[in-house]
């Protein structure tokens, strides 16, 4: 499978009055043809930056991208003009984002801003647009959708308001969707539902997609790579089963000790990781999540550990950290034993 998308070295900063928010420290990573993507983090983690960096949409100022090249089909992203990006945006790259309700324009029809893009970006005819709207929302599981395209979003549940928002990030057959937080607002049940559509999408459609959520538990049946970040750095990335199966970040192993699971007796009480997400004003030293990991060693306060092949693991799993997460937690489990 080809490389779609290579991030090199991505550097964002905000310069506010308050300070510089060290928003996005250094972020690379590549994704093939047809592969999903699973990043995840507490928020504030530069999840949002980073793509929104990818995509030109930062606000500039007192956003900057300091550093990094975005290649994209031949293409580095962050050389091109704001009009060469917008097509882009529109054609190759679709999006999703969090809340339909502001992204979606509430004074025109559903079908007035599914068919806007198709006419902009493929060149198609009302009568063609408005059929293929009408396809697109029975794609993402509207009823009646032909006699939907002319309802405002205000008509809509959240769920269905999230399936039209789908609809337009498929309107043009991307090769690349990007979906950031996309069920957050939603009920947990409604939740499932859009995930398992993207599911059944992905397959028939064949798209890459890269899927920004805080919830781990949402990309273990959706994603094929899991890149866990934190303060604006990738921590640990790999093949989904190989990351919760075999986690070596510790920052991921309190992710995956926070989720429940089906085997818990009812009313357990989940762990959850101590202390408080870093503050980006201050500059990170060492490795920024030290402070609330357990297994940390001196070294971790003092250098920043490079994201490298985790050892004797899958080959394509990585680790940025200092400490070796499975001797350590080997040795917790003798020195309990022993106490006991
Ligand atoms: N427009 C902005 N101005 C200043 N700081 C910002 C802006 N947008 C985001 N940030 C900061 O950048 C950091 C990363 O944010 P974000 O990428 O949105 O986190 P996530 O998506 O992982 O929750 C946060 O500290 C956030 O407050
Ligand atoms: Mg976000």
């Amino acid at each position: 499978m080809g490389v779609l998308l290579e991030v090199k070295d991505l550097v964002t900063h905000f310069h506010t009055q308050e300070g510089t928010v060290y928003a996005v420290n250094g972020v690379s990573y590549t994704l093939n043809e047809g592969e999903t993507l699973g990043v995840v983090g507490e928020s504030g983690s530069g999840k949002s930056v980073h793509v929104l960096s990818m995509l030109g949409l930062i606000p500039r100022p007192p956003g900057r991208i300091e550093n990094g090249e975005v290649i994209f089909n031949g293409r580095d992203l962050l050389k091109l003009s704001e009009k060469e990006l917008r097509k882009v945006r529109g054609a190759e790259i679709g999006m999703i984002f969090q809340d339909p309700m502001t992204s979606l324009n509430p004074v025109l029809t559903i079908g007035r801003q599914l068919t806007e893009a198709l006419k902009l970006h493929l060149g198609m005819n009302t009568t063609q647009a408005r059929a293929r709207a009408t396809e697109l929302l029975d794609i993402v599981g509207i009823p009646n959708a032909g006699r939907r395209l002319d309802d405002y979003p205000h008509q809509f549940s959240g769920g269905m308001r999230q399936r039209v928002m789908i609809a337009i990030g498929l309107s043009c057959n991307p090769r690349l969707l990007i979906a950031d937080e996309p069920t957050t607002a939603l009920d947990v049940t409604i939740q499932a539902q859009i995930v398992e559509l993207v599911k059944q999408l992905k397959e028939h459609l064949g798209m890459a997609m890269i899927w920004i959520t805080h919830d781990l538990g949402v990309v273990a049946g959706l994603a094929d790579t899991v890149q866990v970040m934190y303060a604006g750095r990738i921590v640990e990335r790999g093949p989904v089963e190989s990351v919760f199966k075999d986690p070596r970040s510790a920052y991921t192993l309190g992710l995956i000790k926070s989720l429940p699971r089906p085997d818990m007796p009812r009313g357990t009480r989940l762990e959850q990781i101590p202390g408080a997400p870093p503050d980006m004003l201050n500059k990170p030293v060492g490795d920024p999540f030290a402070p609330r990991n357990p297994y940390a060693t001196p070294r971790c306060c003092e250098e920043t550990p490079p994201l490298r092949p985790v050892p004797d693991g899958h080959p394509d799993h990585y680790v940025a950290a200092w400490y070796d997460l499975r001797e350590a937690r080997a040795l917790e489990a003798r020195t309990a034993e022993e106490a006991a």
